[in-house]
Formats: structure tokens, C-alpha cells, sequence
């Protein structure tokens, strides 16, 4: 399975802070946003990641994460010219993701939650297994302001409505998409809507009236974030920082989850937290490098 990070856009719910910056790059608590959603494809074993992004932010990107082999992994860029809408970035993956399936997830979108990994590793089987298409849902009370999907007792997926005035559910679309590789074959057919983007709910529509729709839930355990404007983006750090501070656990540490998949050696690990020693994030990387596997 092949990881697909949407991290361009415009932003402009953020702005001023995101005028000259991109938001992916702007710290959630104590690491850049991106580091959440790279976090969320490396728990299911995707080591194969493109992110798509704004030309002035690629070598921003790259002075972040290089090739990702640092860490063990593939990262690699594709510019998008214009935010034309989540669709487009399928077809900007065509030649990456090659025939294999995959998984597409939004810059800004902040998942976290007890058996979130098996949960997603899971839901990477059942596709591999069943094909078609997997999207993510989470229970809000406001989901007239959302994408709300109605769904059978085997999670077979109804129907899907944009912002509908009598939802017919509370369980909303969320920004973690798992296609079967006929999902660049459908985006290349798909038109673009009356705002003028290719839309992810046309590719996930098509997907419904073939019958391969189903949707996983996120219930009450676990958390959800849009961090796309300034109160969520100041909800998600506060969230983040409570929890870290509680637990003494890092959300999102990169470094670490490819020390624990076996990505990386402990040498590595050392080496990459020499940089951030004074910081918490460095202490941590160290302290992780002195466990006994
Ligand atoms: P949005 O939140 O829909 O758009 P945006 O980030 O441009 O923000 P705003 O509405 O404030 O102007 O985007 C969802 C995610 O997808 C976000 O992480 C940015 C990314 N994105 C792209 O990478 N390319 C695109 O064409 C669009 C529309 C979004």
C-alpha cells in the first residue's frame, strides 16, 4: 500500500498565520502539523509516502524530511500548481502509486485514540482482501456541517451527503481515505463541482454506486481533528499537550515509531535526537534509544 499526504491548499481559514506559511508546518503543540498524518500512515506499515504540495513549500518539505530515508522510509514529492480540490491529488499520484492501492490522508487532519493502529492496520487487510474503497467516519453532534454517511449493520455505506439540512446520521467522513488502485482510473473521469474542484466525495460516490463503499467508525474513544482553523488548530495543540504532558508519551513521534517498527537502528535514533536534545522531544528520542528491546 502506498501513503498519500494532501499538503498544499490555500489555508485561508488560518490566515494571517498561513499568508506566507504553509499550515502542514506550522507546530501542532511541539512538531510541525505533518508530522500527525505521516504519523497515521507509518502505524498501518505504509513506508511508501507521497506528499503533494505547494511549489514554495517543496524544498521546505525536503529540508524536512529529505527522502524520508533517515527514518527507513520513502518519501516523495509531487507539486500541485493549484489547489484544484483532494481529487486531484489521486491523479497527481498516478505514476507513484503505480498498481498498488492506497491510502490517501488530509494534511490537517488529526487522528488519535486507543487501538488506533490496530484499527488501521486492519482496515489496510480487509482491503487488500475486499478491494473497493474505505473511509473513515467520527461521531459529531453538529454533522449538518460536514460530510454525513449513512450505513448498513456490515458497514456497507448508503448514502453520502454534503452538509445536509436533516442529517441521517451523526457519523461524518473524515480525511483518511483507503482506495483500491481503481481509484486514479475514477478521478480522472470525475468533473469538477460548482466551486471548481474535483471533489473526494465524487470519487467516493462512485465507489458507493458500485457497491465497494464501506466505512470503518471511530467512536468515542478516540479523537478527530480538522485543525484547518484557528479554534480547532488552538483545540488539537491543547489536546495534544494534555495528553502528552499526562502520559509522558509523544502523539505523532515519528522517529519513534520507525525506531519501534524496526525501520531504523538504535544509532539512528540517537543521531536524530542529537539536534533536539534540548528539547523534550530530544529527551524522549534518547530515553527511547536507552529502553531495552
Ligand atoms: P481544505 O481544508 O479543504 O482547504 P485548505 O487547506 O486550502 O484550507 P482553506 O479552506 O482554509 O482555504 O483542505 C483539506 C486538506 O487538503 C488540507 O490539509 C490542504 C489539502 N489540500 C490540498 O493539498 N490540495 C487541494 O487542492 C486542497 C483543496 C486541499
Amino acid at each position: 500500500m502506498k501513503g498519500i499526504i494532501l499538503a498544499g491548499g490555500s489555508g485561508t481559514r488560518l490566515h494571517p498565520a498561513t499568508q506566507v506559511v504553509n499550515k502542514h508546518l506550522l507546530p501542532i503543540y511541539n512538531k510541525p502539523m505533518i508530522y500527525y498524518p505521516l504519523s497515521t500512515l507509518m502505524l498501518m506499515d505504509v513506508i511508501d509516502v507521497l506528499i503533494i504540495c505547494n511549489k514554495e513549500d517543496l524544498e521546505v518539505y525536503r529540508k524536512l524530511f529529505w527522502d524520508g530515508s533517515k527514518m527507513g522510509i520513502n518519501i516523495s514529492y509531487r507539486i500541485q500548481e493549484k489547489p484544484r480540490g483532494l481529487a486531484e491529488g489521486l491523479l497527481l499520484a498516478e505514476d507513484f502509486v503505480e498498481d498498488d492501492d492506497m491510502c490517501m490522508i488530509l494534511g490537517d487532519n488529526i487522528f488519535f485514540g486507543h487501538g488506533l493502529p490496530d484499527l488501521l492496520l486492519e482496515t489496510r487487510r480487509d482491503l487488500e482482501k475486499n478491494g473497493g474503497a474505505i473511509i473513515f467516519a467520527y461521531w459529531v453532534h453538529d454533522p449538518e456541517k460536514y460530510g454525513v454517511v449513512e450505513f448498513d449493520e456490515e458497514e456497507n455505506v448508503l448514502s453520502l451527503e454534503e452538509k445536509p439540512k436533516h442529517p441521517k446520521s451523526n457519523w461524518v467522513v473524515t480525511g483518511l481515505y483507503f482506495y483500491n488502485n481503481k481509484a486514479v482510473e475514477i478521478a480522472k473521469k470525475i468533473k469538477p463541482s460548482h466551486r471548481g474542484e474535483l471533489e473526494i466525495t465524487s470519487v467516493n460516490e462512485e465507489y458507493l454506486k458500485r457497491g465497494e463503499l464501506k466505512v470503518k467508525l471511530l467512536g468515542r474513544g478516540f479523537a478527530w481533528f480538522d485543525a484547518g482553523t484557528h479554534d480547532s488548530f488552538l483545540e488539537v495543540s491543547d489536546f495534544i499537550a494534555t495528553i502528552e504532558k499526562k502520559t509522558g508519551l509523544l502523539i505523532g513521534c515519528i522517529e519513534e515509531i520507525a525506531y519501534r517498527k524496526g525501520w531504523m537502528d538504535k544509532g539512528q535514533l540517537v543521531k536524530l535526537a542529537q539536534p533536539l536534545k534540548k528539547t523534550g522531544y530530544g529527551g524522549y528520542l534518547l530515553k527511547i534509544a536507552e529502553e531495552k528491546k
